[in-house]
Order: C-alpha cells, then sequence, then structure tokens
C-alpha cells in the first residue's frame, strides 16, 4: 500500500491479559510479524505485563507502548505512574485521552494536554486519542466536538514536538460495537483533523502527523480504512487479543 506516510497499527490490550497471557500474546506476534520496514507495530499491554512482554520485544521490530501516564514527574500521587517508569522498560507510545479514560476518569481536553506535554518532555511518543459519541454525530456536532478536542489536546505545542504526536480517531459510537465508521466518514474526519493541523500549526507540520482510525477494526476492514489517504494507520482493540487478527491487520495493511 502506497502511503505518504509511515503506517503505525497499534493494539489497545485495554484491561486485558495476565501476565502469562500476555506472553502467549506476543510471542505469537513475534512469529508472525517480522522484517516490519514499512509499517510501525506497537502493543500496549497493561502496566502489569509491561516488564515481561518488554522483554520479548527488545530484540524485534514490535514497538512497545502503554495505555496512560500521569502528568506528574514523580512524588505523592497514590496509584500513578510516571514517564520514567515507563522508560525503564523501554516504552516509546503512550496512548492518552481514550474516550474510556474521558468517560470513566473524566479526563479532560486540559489534563491530556499537560499530559501529552509531559510524555513529550520524556521522548515517549504520545497516540492522543479525540472521538465524538454517536449523540453527537446525530446532532451533526463531529466536526465541533472534534475540532475542540484536537486544539484543547495539542495547544501550546511546538511544531517539532508536533510532530512527534500520533492522533488517533476514535468514534465512540464504532468502539467494540462492531460499528466500523465507513472508510468515507471515517477520511472525512481525518481530513477535517489535518485542517485543524494546518490552522494549529502550519501545512509542511499537518503533513507529517500520523491519524490513526480506531473503532472495530478488524482483518476484513483494515485495508479500505488504510487506503485512505488521511489515515495513517489504526488503533486496535479487541482484534488486537489474538494472535491471528491482530497479525491479518498488519499482514492485509502491507500486502499488494
Ligand atoms: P475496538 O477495536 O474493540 O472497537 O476498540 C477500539 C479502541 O478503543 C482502541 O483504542
Amino acid at each position: 500500500m502506497e502511503k505518504e506516510r509511515k503506517l503505525i497499527v497499534a493494539g489497545n490490550w485495554k484491561m486485558n491479559k495476565t501476565v502469562a497471557e500476555a506472553l502467549d500474546l506476543v510471542k505469537g506476534l513475534k512469529l508472525e510479524l517480522n522484517n516490519l520496514k514499512d509499517i510501525d507495530v506497537v502493543v500496549c499491554p497493561p502496566f502489569t505485563a509491561l516488564s515481561e512482554v518488554s522483554k520479548e520485544v527488545i530484540d524485534g521490530d514490535i514497538r512497545l507502548g502503554c495505555q496512560n501516564m500521569s502528568e506528574h514527574s514523580g512524588g505523592a500521587y497514590t496509584g500513578e505512574i510516571s514517564a520514567i517508569m515507563l522508560k525503564e522498560f523501554l516504552v516509546r507510545y503512550v496512548i492518552l485521552g481514550h474516550s474510556e479514560r474521558r468517560q470513566y476518569q473524566e479526563e479532560s481536553d486540559e489534563l491530556i494536554n499537560t499530559k501529552t506535554k509531559a510524555a513529550l518532555a520524556a521522548s515517549l511518543k504520545p497516540i492522543v486519542c479525540v472521538g465524538e459519541t454517536l449523540e453527537q454525530r446525530e446532532a451533526d456536532e463531529t466536526e465541533a466536538i472534534i475540532g475542540k478536542q484536537v486544539r484543547g489536546c495539542l495547544a501550546g505545542l511546538e511544531n517539532s514536538q508536533m510532530e512527534e504526536v500520533i492522533l488517533a480517531y476514535e468514534p465512540v459510537w464504532a468502539i467494540g460495537t462492531g460499528k466500523t465508521a465507513t472508510a468515507e466518514q471515517a477520511q472525512a474526519v481525518h481530513a477535517f483533523i489535518r485542517s485543524v493541523l494546518v490552522e494549529l500549526f502550519d501545512e509542511a507540520t499537518a503533513k507529517r502527523v500520523r491519524i490513526q482510525y480506531g473503532g472495530s477494526v478488524k482483518p476484513n476492514n483494515a485495508r479500505e480504512l488504510l487506503g485512505q489517504p488521511d489515515i495513517d494507520g489504526a488503533l486496535v482493540g479487541g482484534a488486537a487479543l489474538e494472535v491471528r487478527s491482530f497479525s491479518d491487520i498488519v499482514k492485509n495493511c502491507l500486502d499488494d
């Protein structure tokens, strides 16, 4: 698949997998996915499995990410995990502002902005998630909501910092529901996000930023979605939990 930007497919394992299960999965992925020159493949296990999964991926092409981090660098924040602790396990990516955290932990765009800056300061690549609910889409508010989230989460970043950020468009109504946005619906929002990036940064920066789509990505729809001009990868939930489905998603995006 000829693309302007290098594709990035990441698996968000959410609150799934014991250490033993995580090792089974990553070992299976290592057998299926190697020589990944044209695509970045990232797995984001739960914190408890990072240490062991890290040892498995250290010598291969699969990269390690995690699902959240504290905006603070250390201190009296019970239950939190800082960027420097994550870097001990060679974590390179951190998912920030996932809609489940926005919903259940009430994370705001402002907090996600602070976390994004903390991640960048520690040389972690943030995967910043945005997305509208079904009610918002039906009320024709998609662009207003996405525009607000993008502006809020990225406020105050330098152009050079923005190039390290990955955005993920995840319509809330498509997450875990089996209802994927059509390729046209997703492309329209991705193009809109890129137009906001031109306004906030500049044309050249906006062209370099990778925007993933997430929400019921499966082996049978990944290729069409990632074939769209402004869709530069996928953030995969359910289908990232099995070797077969995740490796098929990656392979289906590569084969010509
Ligand atoms: P599903 O692929 O299970 O819909 O989840 C998407 C997601 O939330 C990835 O972050």
